[in-house]
């Protein structure tokens, strides 16, 4: 050996300790920065509250916007007093945009641009802009009255914005006072904007250029969103009295192993924060991609003025926001309901995108499944024990060396062939692609992204050179058009080389993690396209990534498939990409729980497609643990089993009886609500709606449900209870509202409004199908969902109070576009005076087709009171059928009565009645 290389060597050996530490010793909180060690949070929170600094003037109604100039009225560090420019713009469904920005100055080019964040709002938004008509000028406000009773003010002085309704305030920005724009200035020649952490420096050759400012939630009882944090849907207060906490942060980080309860940013971020109270919901996003930080401010906090409060305004939520550059680009929804919300945040950042059917299933992930042998191995294993699943997964380990778009030839020397045997089942592969290429000359995604310049420069104009999975890595310069079209191009059957069409992809690692990197990510002074530096755009790397990757996947199918492509990092607007999980979590029962109000959160800021990785990827499940969380999992809208290399195999039926059972009936659960949870999909696509829903969600007048985070509801008809505690034999749930629930074990049902116990096994989870509602099922057990497409449904009617039931159905052919141009089969069922209907949902456009043979096979109604002898006649066709009494599912377990027609075998496409009474 040379002996320059040995202390390289000892090096390398140093370094791959303790990534071998990081896997063995929980989250090191040292590693990442808290509010006191990161200055613009220290000096934002240390900010007294003060209306004397900033005057508004100039205020113009300019072709339908309002703009106006804002005056700094004190600066600091010699911090230039020139105005900062202000634009209220107005949308359709009462959206409400503001922008804050430092005036540009033509004659000083030096002076660049601040970021804004492109591809996150939609196109479409421009069509929906209001032009204004007229401002009411005051002396000391400009109102804007938009067409309903709503109200715009925006207060000159002291500088203040809000939204009233009825002369109640909605929303306020800046009612606090703590308003603040760093304006970029000239370097002083004492000034320091050195910045250090740990071992790092960051040089902030552009100086500081924060922001912040207050908004207060009026009437709300709670608020929420802004993922990514392990903890409550309900956010807590993180400043008063008595309260010391961290602000919550929105910073994508690679935190490794991530202990659950705490308001440290995770691997994305999604600056968008509801409000809700029985009387209105609202809500407010920040378009800003830099670090955030955001203070929920408990009553008391030493800038609350209590005198300045009206009486009625006795339960706002304060909240500060705090950026460290960028600009003020926010938006202001004002409900009035959750889902309301939900159409107008997802009309500025995008709808979710329609996922192939395939990926609505069940999938099995684990790093790593080691070669084809092993593979072959758990795919014919699933068909011996019964168990449905769709999709296996390869993780880095499938790699020549951690070079992606390649096969390991000794592991994976016929991967084409590998693909095609799980294909012949109807099964789908996904593998791994990271953005960190090694730098390895001989490696062709390496040597084109170096000669052609793709890569982020670090500070000094160089490639920046971190160190990732394959050791010495270059990330492509995502936020470069040029670089995300070469990107995509690379998952063409060219040049990924062993992939076919039934391979898609997993995007891991795109915060970006960089495992010698400040806070294990890239320095804030790293250099992308338009010579922006990282800060501004660290939030949106992953997007981007993501977009580029599913870009690519479109491509290769010469755009008629729709992508599938998992990530792990995200921004506002990722919904319109694809789907994420909630990244490192550990096989424990805190775990567990907090999964629900991870998704939960994720599903009300726009993102539905999501889910955690099943059984903890971290340690070891106990079999209790392991079957309790599939038993949940399979209600998470992305269902994925996964584990770290370290952690003992787990595929479902490891644990042997009677655990193999539990977790096939779960997994079969949620195969034969796919027709379900499909049409869910639809909804969220075109709605903006999430698929797993807080109980707020659909019960917007219950107080009893605001804070509810351990159970939840599946679209409007299900409700699902977890079990988190290990041994548990019985479980208190809420069922709210005033309508009838039905327990889909025993077919009994409650009354809502009130808490009631229930015993619980080890066979399944508390689950209630809501009265008034129409589920539509598969039951047939198949080995993947490709092969349940002409099998018939079953429908389950549980009837409310007033014997009425109604439910839908989405059908298309789970893979193409067709759909956008017509070929679906949307239907509503209803249920009422005895008679059940099926007709198709207004909206159906003509042009391309999509026709289905399957047939109803049954049908399940609980709630019927009738004598057992009734019959039902089945129009068209005058047929008759007996009505019996059944059990509710024909799976084990499953004991309850109910009234079932068998083989009604009506066509799921076309109108039918059927009359019972
Ligand atoms: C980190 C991811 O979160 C995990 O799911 C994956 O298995 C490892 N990276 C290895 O790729």
């Amino acid at each position: 050996m040379p002996l320059s290389t040995a202390p390289c060597l000892a090096l390398l050996y140093i370094f791959a300790l303790t990534l071998v530490a990081r896997s063995v010793y929980s989250w090191r909180r040292e590693e990442f920065r808290d509010c006191n060690q990161t200055p613009f949070c220290k000096q934002a929170r240390a900010a007294k509250p003060t209306h004397d600094k900033y005057e508004v003037f100039e205020v113009a109604l300019i072709n339908g916007d309002l703009h106006a100039k804002i005056l700094p009225l004190s600066t600091e560090n010699g911090e230039p007093s020139t105005p900062l420019s202000l634009e209220l713009l107005f949308y359709s469904d009462q959206i409400i945009r503001l922008k804050i920005n430092e005036l540009h100055d033509p004659s000083d080019e030096s002076k660049r641009n601040r970021f804004e964040v492109p591809n996150v709002i939609e196109n479409t938004l421009h069509g929906k802009r209001l032009r204004i008509r007229s401002v009411e000028k005051r002396e000391k406000m400009s109102i804007v009255s938009l067409a309903s009773d709503l109200e715009i003010v925006l207060q000159h002085k002291p500088f203040e914005i809000y939204v009233r309704d009825d002369k109640d305030r909605i929303l306020s920005f800046n009612n606090k006072g703590l308003f603040y724009f760093e304006q970029r200035r000239q370097k002083g020649e004492g000034d320091d904007w050195t910045e250090r952490f740990r071992t790092h420096t960051d040089s902030r050759p552009r100086g500081p250029q924060s922001i912040s400012f207050d908004v207060t939630f009026h009437g709300a009882d709670h608020v929420y969103g802004i993922p990514e944090h392990a903890t409550s849907l309900a956010l807590k207060y993180t400043r008063g009295p008595e309260i010391t906490s961290e602000p919550y942060r929105l910073f994508n980080l690679d935190v490794f192993e991530y202990i659950e309860e705490s308001p440290f940013g995770l691997y994305g971020s999604i600056p968008f924060m509801l409000s809700h109270s029985a009387a209105r919901s609202t809500g407010f996003f920040w378009l800003n991609s830099a670090e955030m930080l955001i203070d929920v401010l408990a009553p008391g906090w030493e800038g609350d003025d209590v005198n300045r409060r009206e009486v009625h305004e006795s339960d706002n939520i304060d909240t500060q926001w705090m950026s460290e550059s960028g600009i003020v680009d926010v938006f202001f929804f004002v409900g009035p309901k959750p889902k309301d919300l939900l159409r107008q945040y997802t009309s500025v950042t995008g709808l979710p995108n329609m996922p192939q059917h395939f990926a609505t299933a069940y999938h099995q992930s684990r790093w790593n499944y080691k070669d084809e042998a092993d593979v072959l191995k758990v795919d014919g294993a699933f068909d011996e024990n019964d168990i449905p699943y769709d999709v296996l997964w390869l993780d880095i380990d499938h790699t020549e060396g951690r070079r992606y778009f390649t096969f390991d030839k000794s592991l994976f020397p016929n991967p084409k062939e590998m693909q095609q045997k799980l294909a012949n089942k109807g099964r789908h592969m996904v593998t791994i692609v990271d953005p960190h290429i090694k730098r390895d000359d001989g490696f062709f995604v390496h040597k084109e992204a170096t000669s052609k310049g793709y890569y982020v420069k670090d500070a000094h104009g160089r490639d920046f050179d971190g160190w990732c999975w394959p050791g010495s890595s270059s990330y492509p310069d995502m936020l470069n058009p040029e670089v995300q079209k070469w990107w995509a191009e690379k998952f063409s059957f060219n040049n990924y080389v062993g992939s076919t069409p039934s391979l898609y992809i997993w995007n891991d690692m795109n915060e970006p993690s960089v495992f010698n990197g400040p806070e294990v990510s890239m320095p804030r002074d790293s250099v992308h396209h338009g010579d922006v530096e990282h800060r501004d755009v660290h939030n949106v790397y992953g997007y981007f990534f993501h977009m580029a990757t599913a870009d690519g996947l479109l491509q290769r199918s010469g755009g008629k498939d729709r992508p599938f492509v998992l990530s792990r990092a995200f921004f506002a607007g990722s919904q319109k990409v694809g789907a994420v999980w909630t990244g490192d979590n550990t096989a424990e029962w805190d775990h567990l729980q907090v999964s629900v109000p991870m998704v939960l959160s994720l599903g009300i800021t726009g993102l539905s497609f999501v889910g955690a990785d099943v059984g903890g990827f971290f340690g070891n499940p106990d079999p209790e643990l392991l079957t309790r969380w599939y038993q949940l999992a399979a209600y998470y809208p992305f269902f994925r089993a996964h584990a770290h290399l370290d952690t003992k195999r787990r595929e479902p039926w490891l644990f042997g009886e009677p655990y193999t059972s539990y977790i096939r009936d779960a997994i079969r659960e949620r195969y034969a609500l796919l027709p379900y949870f499909y049409t869910l999909f639809r909804e969220a696509n075109l709605t903006g709606v999430p698929i797993m829903r807080p109980l707020w969600m659909e019960f917007p007048d219950e107080e009893m449900t605001f804070a509810m985070d351990k159970e939840w509801m599946v679209g409007n008809s299900l409700l699902i209870h977890g079990v988190y505690a290990e041994g548990s034999t019985s479980e208190s749930v809420y069922l709210p509202g005033q309508g009838l629930w039905y327990e889909l074990k025993t077919g009994n049902s409650f009354p809502g409004g009130d808490y009631i116990k229930v015993p619980v096994s080890m066979s399944a989870i508390p689950m209630f199908q809501r009265g008034g509602t129409i589920i539509p099922r598969r039951e047939r057990p198949r080995r993947s969902s490709s092969q349940m497409v002409d099998d018939p449904y079953t429908l389950v009617i549980a009837l409310n109070n007033a014997h009425e039931a109604e439910g839908e159905i989405y059908i298309d052919d789970g893979k193409t576009f067709n759909f956008a141009e017509g070929a679906y089969i949307h239907r509503k069922f209803t249920f009422s005076q005895g008679s059940l209907k099926s007709s198709g949902i207004n909206g159906q456009r003509n042009g391309k087709v999509f026709t289905s043979s399957s047939l109803i096979e049954r049908i399940v109604i609980l709630g019927l009171e009738l004598p057992i002898t009734s019959h039902a006649t089945v129009e068209p066709g005058n047929r008759r059928i007996e009505l019996e009494v059944g059990s509710l599912l024909l799976r084990p377990g499953m004991q309850s009565n109910a009234y079932i027609l068998r083989k009604p075998n009506v066509l799921i496409s076309e109108d039918w009645s059927i009359k019972v009474l």
